[in-house]
């Protein structure tokens, strides 16, 4: 699947960069495969055109933001959020604007703390939810957002995938003594899949002290959810009550990279937790899944056939499945 060339993306909402990285200036983004400007308007809601002025195609990006439109850095002409030139320096009072200076404009708008943008008009879902966001026993971890070289259902597929801890995880997780995959419980939903698993890990010295577990080997029992096309959501529980919840997605910035967003929660009590021992356990973890993530090919097929398979990759082929089926729904 080459994500740039199917036209049914195009309609979901993706997670592109920080509300908070737009605070000084434009930014540039490519989302499948378009390149995009991200400011804040005057009331501090994102907006999302083409990073292309329909003048002389100057990148907008560069620009400078005026009262919440968004100034070409070329000759000055200032878009508003729905892609309209409203301000051109060079005009004479008595000229006009005219209606055809637009650039192309998308939906935006800011959830969890970054900016979500659909390149259609007519989106096939809502902005993934995360009701732990609204639940006041869960407090956030800050994690990261970043580009990783790899398509973003191999990510998706990745976490869903038991049988990779022991040998990808060795440094935070992962039992090499056991390689055997814990089963799971698979269930489709409409717009998705959800599995039930709990994994034997060996904790490394960091993640016990995160867990509260002394014990090197625990237990991990995971609610996994995965969100057509490209977001995943688990809650991860442990023996000793704590439950923790992992959010990532990746977005397609083309057909061979992703940007992810990953977010992390707990249900503890903050004071007796040092944050920056458990983001340093999710980047040491993440490192990982990157690190093997880029040498895998980005055009993943949809086709079964194309690659072989084991037991643990039957969430991974429900996602195939899944996808071809809404691309051949869409055609
Ligand atoms: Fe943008 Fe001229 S290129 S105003
Ligand atoms: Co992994």
């Amino acid at each position: 699947m080459r994500v740039t060339q199917e036209p049914v993306l195009r309609r979901f909402w993706y997670s592109t960069l920080p509300l908070e990285a737009l605070r000084q200036r434009p930014q540039p983004f490519q989302l499948l495969g378009e390149k995009l400007v991200l400011w804040l308007d005057a009331a501090g809601r994102p907006a999302a055109m083409l990073d292309r002025c329909c003048h002389r195609t100057a990148r907008l990006s560069q620009g400078k933001v005026c009262q919440g439109q968004i100034q070409c850095p070329y000759h000055g002409w200032e878009f508003n959020r729905q892609g309209s030139c409203v301000k051109v320096p060079q005009l004479r009072p008595e000229e006009r604007i005219p209606a055809s200076y637009k650039v192309p404009a998308f939906l935006a708008q800011e959830r969890y703390g970054y900016v979500w943008v659909c390149l259609s008009d007519r989106p096939l879902a809502d902005i993934p939810a995360v009701p732990e966001v609204e639940d006041p026993q869960f407090w956030r971890v800050h994690t990261y957002n970043e580009r990783w070289d790899c398509a973003g259902l191999r990510l998706m597929e990745n976490v869903f995938d038991n049988a990779h801890f022991s040998i990808v995880h060795t440094g935070t997780f992962g039992d090499t003594e056991n390689p055997v995959p814990a089963s799971f419980e698979l269930i489709e939903l409409e717009d998705g899949i959800r599995t039930h698993t709990t994994v034997p890990v060996k904790n490394n010295p960091l993640q016990r002290q995160n867990v509260g577990i002394p014990e090197e080997r625990t237990l991990r029992i995971y609610e996994k959810n995965w969100m057509l096309p490209f977001t995943y959501r688990a809650r991860v529980a442990y023996p000793n009550g704590l439950v923790t919840l992992i959010f990532m997605s990746a977005t397609p910035i083309d057909d061979t990279a992703s940007q992810i967003t990953h977010f992390f929660m707990r249900n503890d009590d903050p004071a007796g937790v040092d944050a920056d021992a458990v983001f340093r356990f999710n980047r040491a973890v993440a490192a990982e899944d990157r690190d093997i993530l880029e040498t895998t090919h980005p055009d993943v097929p949809l086709n079964l056939e194309a690659e072989q398979h084991m037991l643990a990759d039957k969430p991974g082929i429900l996602m195939r499945r899944k996808l071809a089926a809404l691309i051949k729904a869409h055609s």
